[in-house]
């Protein structure tokens, strides 16, 4: 009989015991049944997922990552400055590596620790970084960092840079924002955190950017709905949903929802959902900030030395700050 085949690289513990996975499969359902629907935006983030917010990130009107792309091309040296000596780099939310690939060159770090929910796509993305970084030591975590994060003890405490680009951070209300720097903060005494952040701008430009002609932002939302299926066990048809993204000036933030294009019953072991006709899940925040509203965060959560550089157009930011 043939053994399964092993996977070559246990380097990427993905949280897969049991009692994890009935816990996420409760959240879930939770979430499903709440009188306003909701899906954790970390969901969205299957392998497929992964990919599709890669190509994502090259769509014309997606501008936040060629924004911070060009903010650490021209900053480069000023951010290395900033940050200091780097002995460990944590990359949270890492995804493909490459924008912590590029500031290995003038950042230097001898350890590189990037960490991501979405553990088979960050392993494919090690085991080309290792080829090109022999002497940088790779310790890839597949986990979910958002309830916290236990680094391993191998890590050694100092000269910690965080690194939380693209703006994932907007996924968090502010005070759940709050509560994740005080907690990047704690872990990194004498160490410093490099975060990137989407500026506040006319509704005319965030838009297009989470609602693309190419329907990729679609894809990416209604792929979430065969993720679920596949951790619960619902009987989601994509087809019966539509992507639906604004901005909600109120709040700072774009809204994605998916909205039932008729009315659909979900069902799973031990659960059930009526929608109406038009009915929404709500699937992610991303909120937008003002330098004057993050850096009053950064200050708030303990960080000290706060800096940050902007694109041309002042729509992206990218604040250094040291505990
Ligand atoms: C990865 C959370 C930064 O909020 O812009 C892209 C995710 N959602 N298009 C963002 C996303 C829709 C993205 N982040």
């Amino acid at each position: 009989m043939a053994h399964p085949q092993k996977k070559l690289a246990a380097e990427v513990p993905a949280d897969n015991n049991d009692a994890a996975a009935a816990a996420v499969r409760q959240a879930l359902a939770d979430g499903l049944l709440a009188p306003h629907a909701q899906i954790e935006p970390k969901f969205l983030y299957d392998t497929l997922g992964s990919s599709l917010f890669t190509a994502i990130t090259q769509l014309p009107e997606y501008y936040p990552t060629r924004c911070e792309a060009e903010i650490f091309a021209r900053h480069a040296a000023d951010i290395a400055a900033h940050t200091g000596s780097v002995q460990t780099l944590i990359d949270l939310g890492a995804g493909d590596c490459v924008k912590a690939e590029r500031l290995f060159p003038t950042l230097k770090p001898r350890r590189y620790i990037p960490v991501d929910i979405s553990a088979d796509y960050l392993q494919q993305a090690v085991d080309r970084l290792r080829r090109t970084w022999p002497d940088i030591q790779i310790t890839a975590l597949g986990l979910d960092f958002s309830q916290g994060l236990r680094l391993p003890p191998v890590v050694p405490p100092a000269q910690r840079l965080f690194f939380y680009p693209g703006s994932s951070i907007g996924n968090l209300d502010p005070d759940a924002a709050l509560a994740m720097l005080v907690r990047i903060r704690n872990q990194s005494p004498e160490g410093g955190l490099l975060v990137g952040i989407d500026r506040i701008k006319p509704r005319e430009v965030l838009e297009p950017a989470y609602d693309d002609a190419l329907h990729l932002t679609a894809a990416f939302n209604l792929n979430m709905l065969r993720h679920v299926n596949q951790l619960v066990g619902t009987d989601f048809d994509v087809q019966d949903w539509a992507h639906h993204a604004f901005y909600n000036e109120q709040d700072c933030r774009i809204e994605m929802h998916l909205r039932a294009r008729c009315g659909v019953v979900v069902s799973w072991p031990g659960g059930t959902r009526e929608f109406v006709a038009g009915e929404t899940i709500h699937t992610e925040n991303s909120h937008k900030y003002s330098v004057e509203g993050f850096t009053d965060l950064l200050e708030r959560a303990g960080f000290r030395d706060i800096r940050h550089w902007s694109d041309a157009r002042d729509w992206f930011s990218v604040f250094s700050a040291r505990t």
